[in-house]
């Protein structure tokens, strides 16, 4: 059975393509630090609690996965945001941000990439529309996703005579738990938001493209731009 792994796999986007590699056949094994939000009872799906943070536990879970599996795809999806002015953010946050969003996604695709050329697999890189467009007081998270997407661009020009497919996907505002932090979420209305599993379908999308052509860059946009302030 060919296997992916996929980081923030215990709740929204992550959860969501999880499910539909599930359901294409795949093992899956998800790293999150709390699955309790999770609804995936499926056998094939396979936990690993591990900090992405803890840099050294990372590298033991996937040389641990991969003693036993083949590795056909990489979702680097697990993220943290932190908003509000520059001078506002702690550095904590910020080392917070630049570990999960970028070092963790560097770091795991070192470990893989061989394996991955070996199989002409996929890395999935959930960007955000915050790496194409100026991010007032997102100004930090915009960096390290803008910095993801570069990566994933050179990345492909590095590997796509190895048959790796490399793909940034840049969604503007889902409907997750992700805006917990700030003191903004989607707007009320469905035309103001994407839902996790449209992502995922963008993704199952392309999976299934035949082998030699690539889709490199996904943005999905909801139809209306409108924001609801929380207390
Ligand atoms: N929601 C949006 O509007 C939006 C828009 C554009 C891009 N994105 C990106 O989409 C990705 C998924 O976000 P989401 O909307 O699905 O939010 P979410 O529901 O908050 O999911 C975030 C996931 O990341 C995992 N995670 C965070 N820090 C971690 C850590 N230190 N170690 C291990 N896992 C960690 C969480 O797992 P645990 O809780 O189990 O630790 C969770 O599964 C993120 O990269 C985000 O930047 C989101």
């Amino acid at each position: 059975m060919k296997a992916a792994i996929v980081t923030g796999a215990s709740s929204g986007i992550g959860l969501e393509i999880s499910k539909i590699l599930l359901k294409l056949g795949y093992k899956v094994y998800g790293i999150g630090r709390d699955f309790s939000k999770s609804d995936i009872t499926n056998e094939c799906f396979i936990p690993i609690i591990c900090d992405l943070m803890d840099t050294s536990l990372l590298c033991e879970k996937i040389k641990d996965i991969g003693k036993n599996e083949d590795v056909y795809i990489l979702v680097n999806n697990a993220g943290v945001g932190y908003f509000g002015p520059h001078e506002e953010l702690s550095a904590k946050k910020i080392h917070e941000m630049v570990a999960v969003n970028l070092e963790a996604p560097l770091i795991l695709t070192q470990l893989l990439l061989r394996d991955l050329k070996k199989n002409s697999g996929f890395i999935i890189n959930i960007s955000s529309i915050t790496a194409k467009e100026s991010s007032t007081y997102g100004c930090a998270y915009g960096a390290t996703k803008a910095a993801l997407t570069h990566f994933s661009n050179s990345l492909f020009d590095e590997a796509r005579k190895y048959g790796v497919k490399v793909i940034a996907i840049h969604p503007d505002m889902t409907k997750s738990n992700f805006y917990r932090n700030a003191n903004f979420r989607e707007g009320d209305i469905p035309e103001s938001y994407i839902m996790p599993e449209e992502i995922a379908k963008a993704l199952e999308m392309v999976l299934t493209q035949r082998e030699g052509m690539v889709i490199t860059d996904i943005t999905l946009k909801p139809q209306k731009h409108r924001i609801r302030r929380t207390p």
